[in-house]
């Protein structure tokens, strides 16, 4: 009997192992993996020179928009209207609104309660790091040797807390829109027996 059909099939065999041992290693290598988010994330606080030249010239508004959202983190762009301007046309009620993301630390009332943050009553115009009975990091003790909370020190602050005293202890990461710091900053105003006058 000739051995030719047996060495044949052999070879096949022998093919097909191969194939599926190179699959078998293949995947094991390169096991698929799905992605937890799909993209990439784009930082707009990390990258804001990028974006703001890949916006898209036309509409105004719309590139207006993009560069508010794109705006540096430490302090407000230039294009940014000062907050002066746009206290003009600040919204107390929605700045009390957006307020609410400060409530689980800050108290607004006039008794000046401390929470995990200081009281915020009379916070305008007061020295950073001095409101009675609040411990605060040396960080914000030490800016408040050179600094007012006057509405612009606010804005930047709020913009991003860790950039503009960086060591301070306050876990928030800041507002971005600069129309909401300022409508913020209207009803930060309000909380006081006579407000300080607006600039
Ligand atoms: C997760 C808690 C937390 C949130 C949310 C938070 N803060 Fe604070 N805030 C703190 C702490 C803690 C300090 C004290 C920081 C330090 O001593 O370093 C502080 C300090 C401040 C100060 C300085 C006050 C002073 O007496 O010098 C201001 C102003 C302030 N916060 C405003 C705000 C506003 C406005 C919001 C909401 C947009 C807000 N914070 C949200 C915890 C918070």
């Amino acid at each position: 009997m000739s051995l030719q059909p047996n060495k044949i099939l052999g070879a096949v065999l022998a093919v097909a192992v191969v194939v599926f041992a190179v699959d078998f290693v293949s995947n094991q290598i390169f096991a698929k993996q799905d992605l937890k988010t799909p993209g990439y994330v784009i930082d707009m606080n990390a990258a804001p020179a990028v974006v703001a030249t890949e916006a898209p010239a036309a509409g105004s508004n719309a590139s207006a928009a993009t560069q508010q959202a794109a705006a540096p983190a430490a302090s407000p762009a230039s294009d940014v209207a000062p907050i002066a301007e746009r206290l003009k046309t600040a919204d107390v009620a929605a700045g009390e609104k957006t307020s609410k993301v400060c409530a689980a630390c800050h108290s607004f009332a006039d008794s000046g309660a401390n929470k995990v943050g200081p009281g915020l009553w009379e916070v305008v115009n007061r020295k950073p790091g001095t409101h009675e009975g609040f411990k605060y990091s040396p960080a914000m003790a030490t800016f408040g040797e050179t600094h007012t909370w006057d509405y612009a020190t606010l804005d930047i602050y709020l913009t991003n807390p860790k950039a503009e005293v960086p060591g301070n202890k306050m876990a928030f990461a800041g507002i971005k829109k600069p129309q909401d710091r300022a409508n913020l900053i209207a009803y930060l105003r309000s909380l006081s027996t006579n407000p300080a006058p607006l600039p």
